[in-house]
C-alpha cells in the first residue's frame, strides 16, 4: 500500500495508476462504517484509494477539532489489510496554503439542518472534497448515508460543477443495538453510550409510524421527540422530516422523505438519519 503525504506524491501516484479508482475520503479513526465504504470501493473498482485528513476548515471555532480522535498508524494497518492500494495522509499545510482563499459553496441545501447548527461546516466539506477529487480524479467516490445531508451536498456539487466522479451512497453500519458507528462514539461514557441508542430508536419510531400510515410530518417529528425526551442525557438539536432531495421541512409526506436528527449526548454531538419507506 502506498502512503502519500504530499501533493506531488499524489499526482505522481495518480499518473502511474492504471484502471478505475474508487475513493473513500475519511477523517480517520476508522471503524466498520468506513470499512463498508472501502469494501464497496475495492469491489467496484480496480483500485481503492482512501484519504485521512481531519479537515479544520469544516470545524467551527468552538467545535471539536482538537479533540477529534486520531490514530493514523492503526488506520493505515486496517486499510492495508482491507486491500487499499494507496492512502493520502496530507499535513494541513499541504492542503491549505497560508493564504488559501478559494472555497466551494453549495447554496440552499447547506443552510438547513447541520448547516444551520454548524455555520461554514459544509463549505469546509465541499472545499476539501473538491480538492481531493481534483487530486485523485476518482471514477467513483463513496459516502455514507449516515451523513445524509453531506451525501446530498456532495451529489449536488458534483452535478453542478460537472465533476467526472460518480458518487456512490453506502448504507449506515450500526452497532447491534442500533447506534450508528461514528469516530466520535469513543467519547461516550457508559451511561451516555446507553442513552445514545435513543437516536436510532427515535428514527425507528418515525419509521414505524410512517409504515403504519402516518403521513403528517409534525406527528412523525413528535414521535422522534418523544423518544429522545425520555433520555435526560440527550439534548436534542433538531429532529427533521424533510424532502429527500431538497431537505426542506415537510408538512406532509407525499414522496421520498428523510428522517434525520442531531443531539448532544453528554458533550458529544451525534447525528443519524433514515430514509422513510426504505
Ligand atoms: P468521516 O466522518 O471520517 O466519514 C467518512 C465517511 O464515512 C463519510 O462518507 C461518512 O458518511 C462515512 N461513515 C461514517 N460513519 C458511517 C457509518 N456508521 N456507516 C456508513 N458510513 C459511515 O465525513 C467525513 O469524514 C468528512 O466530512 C469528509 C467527507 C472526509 C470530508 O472531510
Amino acid at each position: 500500500m502506498e502512503i502519500l503525504r504530499t501533493i506531488p506524491e499524489v499526482r505522481a501516484a495518480r499518473q502511474a495508476a492504471r484502471g478505475s479508482i474508487g475513493l473513500v475520503p475519511t477523517m480517520g479513526y476508522v471503524h466498520a462504517g468506513h470499512m463498508a465504504l472501502v469494501q464497496a470501493a475495492c469491489a467496484e473498482n480496480d483500485r481503492c484509494w482512501a484519504t485521512i485528513f481531519v479537515n479544520a476548515l469544516q470545524f467551527g471555532s468552538r467545535q471539536d477539532f482538537s479533540t477529534y480522535p486520531r490514530d493514523v498508524s492503526r488506520d493505515l494497518t486496517v486499510f492495508k489489510d482491507a486491500g487499499v492500494a494507496a492512502v493520502f495522509v496530507p499535513e494541513a499545510d499541504a492542503m491549505y496554503a497560508g493564504d488559501h482563499s478559494t472555497y466551494v459553496h453549495v447554496e440552499g441545501l447547506t443552510d438547513r439542518l447541520e448547516g444551520a447548527s454548524r455555520p461554514g461546516h459544509f463549505r469546509g466539506v465541499t472545499t476539501v472534497v473538491c480538492k481531493l477529487f481534483n487530486l485523485v480524479q476518482p471514477h467513483r467516490a463513496y459516502f455514507g448515508r449516515k451523513d445524509a445531508q453531506q451525501l446530498r451536498v456532495i451529489q449536488r456539487m458534483v452535478r453542478d460543477l460537472n465533476l467526472p466522479t460518480d458518487v456512490v451512497p453506502v448504507a449506515t453500519v450500526r452497532e447491534p443495538d442500533g447506534l450508528a458507528l461514528s469516530s466520535r462514539n469513543v467519547h461516550l461514557k457508559s451511561a451516555e453510550r446507553a442513552a445514545a441508542t435513543s437516536l436510532y430508536r427515535a428514527l425507528q419510531a418515525a419509521q414505524q409510524r410512517y409504515a403504519a400510515g402516518e403521513r403528517d410530518a409534525g406527528a412523525l417529528r413528535a414521535a422522534m421527540q418523544d423518544v429522545l425526551a425520555r433520555e435526560p442525557l440527550v439534548k436534542v438539536d433538531y429532529v427533521s422530516i424533510a424532502d429527500d432531495e431538497t431537505l426542506g421541512e415537510l408538512a406532509a409526506v407525499a414522496g421520498p422523505a428523510l428522517a434525520s436528527l442531531a443531539a448532544v449526548v453528554g458533550s458529544t454531538r451525534l447525528i443519524d438519519a433514515m430514509e422513510l419507506g426504505a
